[in-house]
């Protein structure tokens, strides 16, 4: 079996507020989206990178990374799931059904080489798919629509969801079509595969693999990576 990663990189970065799409600003000495493809193009049994773009995206092509032949374009959707959608359709025109996808934000630049490998080392040799997740930390707050206090959650045994995320193509692809054919709300490729009710396995991840959502994220993710390769 090989492996086939897909990078969602068609939002716009609303939250982020900045005139350039978050995954194309500077992020120590390269771009967001760089930093995320430099880790990802290491990968353990590689064969492509799917990435998929913005319909009017004016900045992959001149990155250094995009002469890369293992990496691939696809046009993205409305929605995330719609962008990873778009990137399994092209993926399934050349891969076997039991070759791996592998889904990681391009906003989590800050995700670890031998985590990433770790990762697809302790799914690969087995048929059941993953996610990396970390337990949460904070208090959790039910909160009402005038900022009042409704609850407060147990979070004994919850986990917060992060990318990447890694399933067979025979497994991921009809989940995926499946639930937006129902209209589920899917922020991640697990969700769809729940849904479907196929078995998943959690990987303990690093609360360090943040996803740029902020302004405030940038720096943060500046320190982590510096920290990280000294
Ligand atoms: N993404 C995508 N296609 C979409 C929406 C999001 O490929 N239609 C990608 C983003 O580029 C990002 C990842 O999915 O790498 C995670 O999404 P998020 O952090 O929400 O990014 P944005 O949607 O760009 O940000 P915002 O929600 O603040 O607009
Ligand atoms: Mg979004």
């Amino acid at each position: 079996a090989a492996l086939w990663i897909i990078v969602p990189a068609a939002g716009i970065g609303a939250r982020m507020q900045s005139q350039l799409p978050k995954q194309y600003l500077p992020l120590a000495g390269k771009t967001v989206l760089e930093q995320t493809m430099w880790v990802l193009l290491q990968a353990h049994h590689l064969k492509s990178v799917v990435v998929a773009l913005h319909p009017d995206d004016q900045h992959f092509q001149n990155l250094d990374v995009a002469q890369d032949p293992r990496i691939q374009i696809v046009v993205g959707g409305a929605e995330r799931a719609d962008s990873v959608l778009n990137a399994l359709l092209v993926i399934q025109e050349q891969a076997a059904a039991d070759d791996w996808v592998l889904v990681h934000d391009a906003a989590r630049p800050c995700l670890q080489l031998t985590l990433l490998n770790q990762f697809i080392d302790s799914l690969f040799a087995g048929s059941q798919g993953g996610i990396l997740a970390a337990p949460v930390a904070d208090t959790l707050k039910r909160v009402g629509a005038q900022h009042e206090i409704l609850a407060t959650q147990d979070r004994t045994g919850l986990w917060a969801a992060q990318t990447p995320q890694m399933f067979t193509l025979a497994q991921l692809l009809p989940a995926l079509q499946q639930a937006l054919a129902v209209g589920r709300q899917i922020t991640d490729e697990a969700s769809a595969i729940e849904a479907a009710g196929h078995a998943l396995k959690v990987v303990p991840g690093p609360s360090d693999n943040l996803k740029i959502t902020r302004p405030e994220d940038l720096p943060l993710a500046e320190l982590i990576l510096r920290a990280q390769r000294g």
